[in-house]
């Protein structure tokens, strides 16, 4: 079935079942390779994406879900990798192995756009469902406490 979707702010039409998984779509139809897969299940959160602003697993949404809504993912988050998030990101040198790491940065983005100066505790609460396997959890909270200072300065 052909339908069309609107990705980081361009369409592409896609023909593929309406169940097919966001994930695959983005992967293997749109080549965008940035979203990962780990679980599969909505259990890990590396494959986390934006539609309309607000985190979804996109191993576990139909890619019909996403008709007539924004779907941002990490390549779309800024054209030249600006976003407080990513620039905190490199200030803190959060990623180990990375896996995880695109997943972890799309769900601290949504977190800072609902609330800016976020907690410890909004902040584990938010972020509770990014797992990472290298344990990059400290430097990923200190990250988000500096992205929501680059965002106000
Ligand atoms: S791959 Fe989607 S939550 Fe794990
Ligand atoms: S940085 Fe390796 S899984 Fe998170």
């Amino acid at each position: 079935m052909a339908f069309n979707l609107t990705i980081n702010g361009m369409a592409h039409a896609v023909d593929v079942e309406p169940e097919t998984p966001l994930l695959w779509v983005l992967r293997d139809n749109i080549g965008l390779t940035g979203t990962k897969f780990g679980c599969g299940i909505a259990q890990c959160g590396v494959c986390t994406v934006h539609i309309d602003g607000q985190p979804v697993r996109s191993c576990m949404t139909p890619a019909a879900a996403a008709v007539g809504r924004q779907v941002t993912t990490i390549e779309g988050l800024s054209p030249d990798g600006s976003h407080p998030v990513q620039r905190a990101w490199v200030e803190h040198t959060v990623p180990q192995c990375g896996y995880c790491q695109s997943g972890q940065i799309m769900a601290a983005a949504a977190l800072l756009a609902r609330t800016p100066n976020p907690t410890d505790q909004d902040i584990d609460t938010a972020m509770m469902g990014q797992l990472c396997r290298c344990g990059t959890y400290q430097r990923i909270r200190k990250a988000i406490h500096r992205a929501a200072e680059l965002a106000r300065s």
